[in-house]
């Protein structure tokens, strides 16, 4: 049988037209950005063209973004740009989070704790919602920025940025959101969304691995993470990365055409009721039935561990969020933080569509989950 790849939220290939754009800056575009001369101006083009391209996907100025080494710096710049910036004004800088981002925010967060930042992480709702009441009742004097990632990693459960945003505007807190996994899967519009902070990683959308963008909207003051040379218009030091940001450019101009196509969601759809006809209770839907990206399905299978299936498929490409530690194997933080028990918990796998997905391939990850699970159930 020939190998699937249903693994899209933890990275994408090239799409055709991205590597098409980037390669000439593999040979002749070598020029620095920053030269005045016949190499260094087709490069600022280049960049400044990307730029464009990833702002008419987001519908923001292309001043308002700077690129970055991916959606980890993204969000590190997020986080400590407005550390660093409100650290003076406020006595303890607190900032709100959630119970399930993405160790990218969760990192950083603990690391501005120990500089004697306060951090609250606010609980979610068994689908991975959070509830804004719950981030209005948090928000106190102190507080400085709210960052709720805009979908899940793993679950795929979309959250409602609109109302936190509206929330923290009028409380005067700054609004970051994780957009890592929505950008190029979903609509984006910083301006709808009313965010201050949006992070985009240029792998979750058919560019290059190590390039990425932060949103920061005009007149938001954030320290640079990276102190150098005036790049980026002061925001980041170091010379930009053309061949992977013309990269990224491509891939927004690209995902335009795709945000609206519901074809993924169908997929996606048609992937759970035919699991849920195959093996009826005995499979769990995780994550949110409506809010949820268009391309994620997670699902449990009752009493059985979710690592241990996709070991006995290795032809397929999906994955797990529980983690073996010293030789027990734990169910994934998200799913715990939702309160999914462990015996439907640990049989969680996730499996994420992108645009070469098709339903040939859909049904074929079914058999194999079939002869799987009768493998298992023998075993037993
Ligand atoms: C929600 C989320 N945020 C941030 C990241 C990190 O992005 P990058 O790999 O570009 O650093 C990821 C990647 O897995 C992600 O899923």
């Amino acid at each position: 049988m020939s190998r699937i790849y249903l693994d899209y939220n933890a990275t994408t290939p090239l799409a055709p037209k991205v590597i098409a754009a980037l390669e000439p800056f593999l040979r002749d575009g070598f020029g620095n950005p920053s030269s005045l001369h016949w190499a260094g101006i087709p490069a600022r083009d280049a960049v400044e063209q990307a730029r464009c391209q990833v702002a008419a996907l987001l519908r923001c100025d292309a001043t308002e973004l700077v690129f970055t080494s991916g959606g980890t710096e993204a969000n590190n710049y997020a986080l400590k740009g407005a550390f660093f910036s409100q650290s003076l004004r406020k006595d303890r800088p607190h900032f709100i989070i959630t119970q399930i981002e993405h160790p990218a925010v969760t990192e950083p967060c603990r690391f501005l704790e120990c500089l004697g930042a306060e951090v609250t992480h606010i609980r979610v709702d068994g689908c991975g919602r959070v509830d804004p009441d719950d981030v209005r009742r948090a928000i106190r004097p102190g507080t400085v920025l709210v960052s709720v990632m805009h979908a899940n990693n793993e679950v795929g459960t979309i959250q409602p940025i609109e109302t936190l945003a509206r929330i923290a505007r009028e409380h005067e807190v700054l609004m970051h959101t994780d957009a890592a996994q929505t950008v190029g899967k979903i609509l984006v519009d910083v301006e709808s969304l009313g965010v201050d902070l949006l992070t985009i990683a240029g792998h979750k959308l058919y560019a290059p691995k190590g390039v990425g963008a932060l949103y920061v909207r005009e007149g938001v003051e954030l320290e640079p993470l990276l102190h150098g040379a005036a790049h980026e218009a002061g925001r980041r030091g170091g010379t930009e990365n053309v061949l992977e940001i013309v990269g990224l450019g491509a891939a927004c101009d690209l995902a335009k055409q795709w945000v609206d196509d519901p074809g993924l969601a169908r997929l996606r759809d048609h992937f759970w009721q035919s699991l849920k006809k195959r093996f009826g209770e005995r499979v769990v839907l995780n994550g949110h039935p409506e809010h949820r990206l268009p391309n994620t399905l997670n699902v449990s299978f009752r009493g059985l561990v979710g690592s241990e299936i996709l070991a006995r498929m290795p032809e397929v490409a999906a994955s797990t969020g529980s983690a073996c530690h010293a030789g027990s194997i734990e169910m994934s933080p998200v799913l715990k933080a939702m309160g999914v028990s462990e015996a439907v918990g640990l049989g969680a796998v996730r499996f994420s569509l992108g645009r070469e997905s098709t339903i040939a391939e859909v049904e074929c990850v079914i058999e194999h989950l079939s002869n799987c699970l009768d493998q298992v159930q023998a075993s037993k």
